[in-house]
């Protein structure tokens, strides 16, 4: 039975190497056996509930369709406003509550922190799908398992991460994952979005090789992989702030195809105008692929948080 059985994903930091390796293994035999056929049986029965307190696409759906093709069933909320917390019940009444009726439960919240506090209420297994500018786990695997998918391997690649590395939960989180593989990134932000100092500095404590720029085309010239990410609109206290620093980066086909026209273009999605639609017809453009790999990752941690696997 795996290393997760009956426990939580709540941060990037928490797995080792092998642990990393173990998901995406298994991911890519969910990949697999979904090509042969729709749906498997393993998690017949089981109940995952989605409690979605902030506004998701790809990481509510792809966690309900993952439960779906494990032969699991799903109850949940896409906002919180249909919920008893518009009468004021707190985060942790509510997953005491629902932590009565199923088996797992993935979670998003405007809040850093919230996760682990659900976690600390609940007996079920709680996966991280974004705690506000904090943490979003299985987002950064899906993401590794993208580059993988995309370019054979993760070692000896330079990653490029792109736009509000400050409030970006993705970003915080990948940085955990890629520091265990033998790669290069470059943080790419305007000065008042940069990746937080500490994680920079914890980062090369340990060897591992962060260089920071303000500059797009010199990161995409040395990139093997761009990660673009959207400005954080609901993180910034001043709109005006916000209204100047929204267009710090557009990417397009002409920039990729004059620097680096084999790199690979990740993005968590949703994208506003950070990557130009005419990038999208480019073979390189993976960040449809990525959503999709969203399933393949979110079935093999659901598998085995919930000992199937
Ligand atoms: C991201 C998120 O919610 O943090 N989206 C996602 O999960 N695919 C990225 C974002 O909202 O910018």
């Amino acid at each position: 039975m795996s290393f997760l059985n009956g426990k939580d994903v709540l941060d990037g930091a928490q797995f080792t190497r092998d642990e990393i390796d173990a998901i995406m293994a298994l991911a890519d035999d969910y990949r697999g056996q979904l090509g042969e056929r729709r749906g498997l049986d393993l998690l017949k029965g089981a109940v995952l509930a989605a409690l979605f307190f902030e506004p998701s696409t790809r990481t509510r759906l792809s966690f309900e369709t993952a439960m779906h093709r494990l032969g699991g069933s799903v109850v949940g909320f896409a906002s919180a406003e249909s919920t008893s917390v518009a009468k004021g019940e707190t985060l942790s009444d509510t997953i005491r509550t629902v932590d009565q009726y199923v088996d797992v439960i993935a979670m998003r919240h405007p809040r850093i922190g919230s996760a682990r506090e659900a976690a600390e209420v609940a007996n079920a297994p709680v996966l991280n799908g974004g705690d506000g500018a904090g943490q979003h786990p299985t987002q950064a695997l899906l993401d590794l398992y993208t580059i993988r998918q995309e370019r054979g391997t993760v070692e000896g690649q330079t990653i490029a991460l792109v736009g509000d590395l400050k409030n970006g939960r993705t970003v915080h989180a990948g940085v955990e994952i890629y520091k265990h593989y033998d790669c290069k990134l470059i943080c790419v932000a305007p000065e008042a979005l940069r990746m937080p100092v500490e994680v920079v500095e914890r980062l090369r404590a340990r060897g591992f090789s962060v260089e920071e720029t303000d500059s797009l085309e010199d990161a995409l010239r040395r990139a093997d992989a761009l990660y673009m990410t959207r400005i954080q609109k609901e993180r910034f206290a001043d709109p005006a702030e916000y209204e100047q620093l929204k267009d710090a980066y557009v990417l397009d086909r002409a920039m990729i195809e004059r620097l680096r026209p084999d790199v690979t273009v990740l993005h968590p999605l949703p994208r506003i105008n950070e990557i130009a639609t005419d990038v999208d017809a480019l073979p390189n453009a993976a960040y449809f692929r990525q959503a999709q790999n969203g399933v393949f990752v979110r079935m093999a941690l659901l598998a085995m948080v919930l000992g199937a696997a």
